[in-house]
Formats: C-alpha cells, structure tokens, sequence
C-alpha cells in the first residue's frame, strides 16, 4: 500500500495525536508535577502550563514549571518527528502572560530515519539519584551534550575548572540548608513525595540516605532506595543551563534543551540529575550568575552527569497522569 500523507492526515489524527501527547507527558518535570495541558484543534496542539500545579513556595516566578513545559514541548517534536509528522512550532503566540506556551502545528512526514531509537530514548529516560561509578565523564562528552542542547535554542556550560566546580558544589549544599530550613518549601516538597498513583515523586526512586557529601547531595532523602556500593568514589560532570534573560520564552528554550541533551546522554548511557535547588534560592542563584558564570547570561538549570554502575536494577517509573486529566478536543 502507497502511503498518502493526505489519507492519513484526514483518518488516523486522533490516535496519532494522543500517541505523541502520551510521548510528551513521559518528559521530566520539577517534583513530577507535570504542569500541563494540551488541547488539539484540528491538526495542531496547543502546550498550555497547568498553573495551578506550580510550586508556590520553591517555584514563585514558574521558572521550574516553564523548563518543565519545555521539556514536554521537546518531548512532543520528537515523538511527531519518529512518528511521521513535521512539527512547526509557535512559542508564545498570545504574549508572556498567557497559559498558552505553544501551539504545534502537524504535517504528515516520512518518521524519522532513528525513529525507534528515538522513542526507545523517550521511554528509557528517567531521574536516578543513585551514586554515579568512578568513572570520570569525558570533558568532550559534557561538551558534545552542551552541543545538542544548543541546536534546541538552549544555552549549556560545562562547569569543568575546579575552582568553578567546588564554587558550584558550595552554592548547592547551601541552597540546600536554605530550603530545608525554610519551613513552607519543606513541606510543600513533602507533599510531592509518594504524592499519587498519577503524580509525584514515590518513596521507591529516592535514596534511603540523604547524603553528606556535598557533591552527592540531591534535594530527596529518607526514600527506599538502598544503595550497596556506598563505598566508591563518585565523579560527576556538571552542566549549567542558562538564558539570555529570565523570562518564560527562554525558560521554555532551556526546557526544550534540557530534554534534548537528557535523551541524547540516555541513549549514549549517561545518568542526569536536575539540580534546580542553587537556582530556585535567590541569593545561590544570584552567586552562580556571578562567580560562575560572571554576569554573562541567567542561570536556569543545573544538571550533574555521570554513569550508573552497570547491572544495576532498574528503577521502577515515577507515574504519570491519566491522558483524559491533561488532554481535550
Ligand atoms: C525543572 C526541573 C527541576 C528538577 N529539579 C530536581 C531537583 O532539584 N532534584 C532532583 O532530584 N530532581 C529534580 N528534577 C527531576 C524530577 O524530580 C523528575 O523529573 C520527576 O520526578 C519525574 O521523574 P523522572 O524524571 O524519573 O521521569 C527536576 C526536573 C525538572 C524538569
């Protein structure tokens, strides 16, 4: 049978559609709050945040909730580019202040040469707070990673001269102390934590232990995760996501960035944690953009890099809302 990309664009839409939004919402996002909605009109579909889910205390100006949206949003082009659709996208088309973030516009395509590839990357991808192995991660890797995540309008650098990295690895432990001792961000975290069956962050992908060690620190603790190997030494890279402003459009690029250069370091192996603590405290924020990244540009994200240890068990999936919770005709 020839394929007709007009037959097909006028009698599989629905369930081509729900199959990229199902791709979309495997994407990260900040407590896995998945702060989204998609609404399809015709052969389009429109991002919109899901405000409600923003977190109020860690998140007040949505820089989180946006680069999640992002992450989404990268999610949905690669899934239509695997699955046989051009995506065309429109960020922002009604202004900064709508809930509106983007509208992706489908036409019917040949799937891309990787496709398999790619959406195996989609389902693989997954936040795993366990200790990275000793293996130090090649400055070309961070680099190559900084690179995919620069052809999706996000802007990456590598944090590799140690007075930089230590710099870095103190503003986190201190944004860390900040938050923990800030009483409203402590437990609006908690309530995130073994949330739902459909949202959240379940006890069983965090680490039992909440460790000291300042460069192992993640902002979870006390989960189920038990960790035998506690003694290696761990290495990591780091990756600081910035913008040219603070403001959704470009939060919205360091999400699609973001996500880019997470699928990529999954099919090639590689294990990346967000680490959005330094960013969301002000005066960390504030530190990072000037003794790391000397005043150029606005921090947005930041992301350690490593390997897990081969033959590790898997970790069970953190869960995702049900398509009819997120997704209208
Ligand atoms: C904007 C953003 C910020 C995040 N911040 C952190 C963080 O500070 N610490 C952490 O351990 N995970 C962080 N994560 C990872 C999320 O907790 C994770 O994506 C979510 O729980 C879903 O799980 P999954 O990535 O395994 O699908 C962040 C993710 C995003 C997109």
């Amino acid at each position: 049978m020839t394929a007709d990309p007009t037959v097909r664009t006028m009698s599989r839409p629905r369930r081509a559609l729900q199959e990229i939004v199902t791709y979309a919402c495997m994407a990260p996002s900040v407590h896995n709050t998945q702060p989204w909605s998609w609404h399809v009109d015709g052969d389009s579909i429109a991002l919109h945040s899901d405000t409600r889910r923003q977190l109020a205390h860690a998140d007040p100006s949505g820089r989180d909730l946006a680069i999640s949206c992002g992450a989404a949003l990268h999610h949905a082009q690669v899934a239509a580019g695997a699955l046989g659709w051009t995506a065309t996208v429109d960020r922002l088309p009604e202004g900064e202040d709508s809930t509106l973030l983007a509208v992706i516009g489908l036409t019917a395509a040949a799937p891309a040469p990787d496709a398999i590839d790619l959406l195996q990357s989609i389902r693989d991808r997954h936040t795993d707070r366990r200790r990275f192995t000793s293996w130090p991660v090649p400055k070309e890797r961070l680099d190559h990673l900084a690179e995919v995540a620069a052809e999706w309008g996000a802007d990456a650098v590598v944090v590799h001269e140690p007075g930089k990295r230590v710099r870095t690895e103190l503003l986190v432990g201190r944004a860390f102390d900040r938050q923990a001792a800030d009483p409203g961000v402590a437990e609006e975290q908690k309530g995130w934590v073994n949330r739902s069956a459909r949202d959240g962050v379940p006890d069983v992908v965090i680490p039992a232990d909440l460790p000291t060690e300042t460069h192992r620190r993640t902002r979870f603790g006390g989960g189920l995760l038990t960790e035998p190997d506690r003694e290696l030494e761990a290495t990591d890279g780091l990756l600081l996501l910035r913008g040219g402003s603070d403001d959704v459009l470009a939060w919205l690029r360091t999400g699609e960035g973001l996500s880019a250069l997470w699928l990529q370091a999954t099919a090639g192996g590689l294990s990346v944690v967000p680490l959005s603590q330094a960013i969301e405290v002000e005066e960390t924020r504030e530190r990072l953009r000037s003794d790391v990244l000397h005043g150029l540009g606005a921090p947005h994200m930041l992301v350690r890099v490593g390997w897990q240890a081969i033959g590790r068990g898997l970790l069970p999936r953190t869960p995702r809302r049900p398509l009819e919770d997120v997704l209208t005709w």
